[in-house]
């Protein structure tokens, strides 16, 4: 009788050990593809607001397109006076050009909102080719 039961019990374990081990990774899947589905309507989401803080808070002066008959308002020519780099870029947003209309934003917007404005006006450069490592692979 001793010698038969302990591998009976063994063999109960291992099998709801089993069930276990394969069970637990399904539920993830939905999971993940809901998460990855999140992930993409949120950077669409996040792109509309740049727009619409764009359109709120520059294109008065910059226009909606970013191209301005006004050369030193315009950002599609291709010249940056202040630097193509997105963190030239970003700076002259958040600390805007003293003396001139281009005040500084840093007090009405977050950092993230001085980057992402940064990337949507340096796009409407058509010469300039996106830049790598500009935070967009990193944030999301
Ligand atoms: C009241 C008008 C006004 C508003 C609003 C404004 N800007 Fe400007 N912006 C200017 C002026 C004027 C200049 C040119 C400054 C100079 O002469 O160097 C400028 C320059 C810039 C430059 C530098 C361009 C270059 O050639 O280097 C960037 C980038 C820029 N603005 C982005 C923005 C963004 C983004 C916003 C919104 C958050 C914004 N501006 C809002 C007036 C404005």
């Amino acid at each position: 009788m001793f010698a038969v039961s302990p591998p009976a019990v063994r063999l109960a374990d291992d099998q709801t050990l089993a069930r276990k081990v394969t069970l637990r990774p399904r539920p993830a899947v939905p999971a993940l593809l809901a998460a990855l589905v999140l992930a993409a309507s949120a950077r669409a989401e996040d792109k509309a607001a740049t727009v619409e803080l764009y359109a709120e808070k520059c294109a008065l002066c910059h226009m909606a397109d970013g191209k301005s008959p006004v050369p030193e308002l315009d950002l599609t020519d291709g010249k940056w006076k202040h630097g193509s780099s997105l963190a030239a870029i970003e700076k002259v947003i958040s600390e805007g050009v003293p003396t001139t209309a281009m005040l500084p934003f840093k007090e009405q917007l977050t950092p993230e909102q001085v980057k992402a404005l940064a990337e949507h006006v340096r796009a409407f450069d058509k010469s300039l080719q996106p830049e790598k490592g500009g935070g967009k692979k990193g944030t999301k």
